[in-house]
């Protein structure tokens, strides 16, 4: 029973309240006694220290899938939901964990196309474990370890988000008015994420849904003219906010691989697809390049206040039990929604991020150039 139920109850109807209560309070007992079936993948933040990433031959695996007589075969048993018309899809009827080589290249394709994929009732993947994780992740790109987050002790490949009772909420933006930071994961990186897995280990009862934006579709908003110039531009992506965040010892207070910054293209393409898609985000990107600093933060600030604000390039995701999740983080924005600090439940996810290509940009953009 949720605290928000309780307090419904507790304005509805008088006399359910002392009822309502002693399950709650039952419950809340009998969750206490439990051990956490997952304490086995609690953040676990070691002191390791890595060296910086080399670069790699990154091979997508939806492009493979695009030789294939029908790509999309893997959904031939399954129903999809459109959660909008140009982002977002929900499934239910796969079984991520049975999915072999040849249906994850098409995962991989659909998730590219569709930018967010949404995969119900899967218990089994989520049961299989870290090592099974790991395999899956490889499938589709050497893995990322991130260099400030906690993991499951022994699989640094595994990024976790977590909070409970004990933790501090919002603490990485406690002096915003909100908690909403569109970001595509680490893209200070030389090759960024592509294809993320992210499913929940344990969530609240209401609240912790997660945010995603189309950074196509934001894209394709702007005029001819401003999407002209846009491909003419790159910006500087940073990690260093981040681990200076972590030095100054909050989180789990480590810093495993020194911050890098990186320069990508404004406008990025996809590999695959050949989309074009915005690739700036307020939490990673600084400047750009070349601009004078006026000229770079009153393009950047119009940027990310169109992604903010355009509710209708976005999708939302509602977290149940054993629900998968998967986006294309070249082609969207995502962030966290941290709303659910009174219920006093745990919220413990874990991500599967295998790294891409090196952005790339318009025809003839030249990225070798100093920041
Ligand atoms: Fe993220």
């Amino acid at each position: 029973m949720s605290t928000t139920a309780t307090q419904v109850a507790e304005v509805a109807s008088p006399p359910a309240i002392l009822t309502l209560r002693a399950v709650a309070d039952t419950d809340r007992k009998s969750e206490e006694a439990e051990p956490y079936r997952y304490a086995h993948l609690l953040p676990h933040f070691s002191q390791d220290h890595y060296p910086p990433l080399t670069p790699f031959d990154h091979v997508d695996p939806g492009r493979r899938a695009l030789s294939h007589p029908n790509p999309r075969s893997f959904l031939d048993n399954a129903t999809v939901v459109e959660l909008t018309p140009s982002l977002g899809s929900e499934v239910q009827g796969v079984n991520l964990a049975k999915l072999d080589s040849d249906a994850r290249d098409q995962l991989a394709l659909e998730v590219a196309r569709r930018g967010l994929v949404v995969f119900k009732d899967q218990a089994e993947f989520i049961d299989r474990g870290p090592e099974f994780y790991r395999e899956w992740g490889r499938h589709f790109g050497r893995l990322h370890i991130h260099p400030t987050s906690g993991h499951p002790d022994g699989f640094p490949e595994i990024h976790l988000v977590y909070r409970d009772a004990n933790s501090t909420f919002n603490f990485e933006v406690d002096d915003s008015i909100t908690t909403t930071v569109w970001h595509s994961d680490v893209s200070y990186e030389l090759q960024p994420p592509g294809l993320t897995t992210l499913f929940l280990l344990a969530q609240p009862t209401t609240g912790g849904d997660t945010l995603f934006t189309s950074q196509v579709s934001a894209l394709k908003k702007l005029s001819p003219q401003f999407i002209a110039f846009l491909r003419t531009l790159k910006a500087v992506h940073s990690g260093v906010e981040q681990a200076d965040f972590s030095r100054a010892g909050r989180r789990g207070g480590i810093v495993r691989r020194e911050p890098v910054e990186n320069v990508h293209p404004v406008v990025r393409v996809h590999p695959v697809t050949g989309e074009e898609a915005l690739y700036v985000n307020r939490q990673f990107t600084r400047r750009i390049v070349g601009l004078k600093r006026e000229e770079s933060e009153a393009i950047l600030r119009l940027l990310y206040d169109h992604i903010d604000k355009s509710a209708d390039n976005q999708a939302r995701v509602k977290w149940q039990p054993n629900t998968v999740v998967l986006w294309d983080n070249r082609v969207t924005a995502h962030s966290a929604i941290v709303d659910y600090k009174n219920s006093g439940e745990r919220r413990h996810g874990a991500r599967i991020t295998p790294q891409a290509e090196r952005p790339v940009g318009a025809e003839g953009l030249d990225l070798s150039a100093a920041a």
